[in-house]
């Protein structure tokens, strides 16, 4: 610790006396160019449909994509993250929609590389969750979420979404060496350029349950995920979690869910000193929307928020508060 000074020589409210002043001296800044939006998608002809637990978040048919996507193009937004609603009859057990080159998902990448080439990157969530009639993120066998038999239908799924113009594969499933095998696959077949965003510290939460209801997987899942999502009692534990995925092959690792993590972003940051990403998720969405619509704390509380993923040492934040706060810093 450094102290330069005491009182009354020293008067740290001096510097925080004006506006201007305080300015000068912001240790961290938010900018839109540190936003991913999060797109729900939805099949059908002109849909842009309410999420009920996720108030100003909408699923969108991919003729009306154009519409969210401009908008983020307008605010600078570098990037969206594209997460499937899928209908209950294209689900089954092993999730074998993922794998359909006609699926929601790679429809929405054909169409935006199409409509907008490079101009905004496109992140896909590597994992079966969406598709599955149990909800899980992979196989199960007896009850237990296989391990490698999950793997091999993630590397065929990141190959895919490479294969349609996605530029970021971003592994949500939690198995172990799964990036290093999607990493082979993709140099494999001339994709060694494509990004692997790893979730590598990926809690089981309490914080899901809106983006459960988004992609339609609340009702069907019957139990937990934590024989494959971290322990939330666990911090050192993301430490081995990102040197493993680093090895593998990972370019940026993601910390998830975002604000009852904080110190694990630094820890993360302050040890392995490469990108790192937080995700805002959806409970935390829809809490902080609520208690603003109610009245209970003012709108600067988002910032105030978001801020404090930068200030613990995150490069970028995936939040559906993306597009509205954009407005506001512009
Ligand atoms: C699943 C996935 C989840 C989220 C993103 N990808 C939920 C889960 O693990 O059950 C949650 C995002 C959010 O809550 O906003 N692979």
């Amino acid at each position: 610790m450094i102290i330069t000074g005491k009182y009354p020589n020293l008067r740290l409210r001096r510097n925080r006396k004006q506006d201007w002043t305080r300015r000068l001296l912001e240790e961290s800044t938010l900018s839109t160019n540190d936003f991913i939006l999060p797109i729900f998608l939805i099949d059908g002809k002109n849909k842009i449909q309410p999420i009920k637990t996720m108030p100003g978040v909408y699923r969108y048919s991919i003729n009306k994509l154009g519409k969210v996507v401009d908008k983020a193009l307008s605010l600078r937004i570098p990037m969206v993250a594209l997460f499937p609603y899928i209908q209950s009859k294209s689900k089954d057990k092993d999730g074998s929609e993922a794998l359909n080159e006609n699926n929601l998902v790679c429809k929405a990448i054909r169409y935006i590389k199409k409509k907008y080439k490079n101009q905004i990157g496109i992140m896909c969530d590597v994992a079966l969750d969406p598709y599955t009639s149990h909800g899980h993120d992979g196989i199960i066998k007896s009850g237990y979420v296989e391990n490698d038999k999950t793997i091999e239908i993630l590397t065929k799924q990141a190959l895919l979404q490479a294969e349609m113009g996605c530029d970021v594969i971003a592994p949500s499933d939690m198995m172990d060496g799964r990036v290093g095998k999607i990493r082979k696959i993709l140099d494999k077949n001339g994709y060694q350029l494509i990004q692997i965003l790893s979730y590598a510290v990926k809690y089981a939460s309490n914080y899901y349950g809106p983006f459960r209801d988004a992609v339609g997987s609340k009702n069907l899942l019957k139990s937990d995920k934590k024989n494959y999502q971290m322990d939330f009692k666990n911090s050192i534990e993301s430490l081995r979690e990102v040197a493993l995925d680093i090895k593998e092959g990972a370019d940026i690792v993601m910390v998830k869910p975002g604000l009852p993590y904080l110190d694990v972003i630094k820890i993360v940051k302050d040890n392995f000193k490469i990108p790192v990403f937080a995700y805002q998720v959806s409970g935390e969405y829809s809490l902080l929307t609520n208690g603003i619509r109610k009245g209970l704390i003012n709108k600067d509380a988002i910032v105030e928020t978001l801020v404090s993923f930068k200030r613990a040492g995150a490069s970028a934040i995936v939040t559906y508060f993306a597009d509205q706060i954009s407005k506001d810093l512009k």
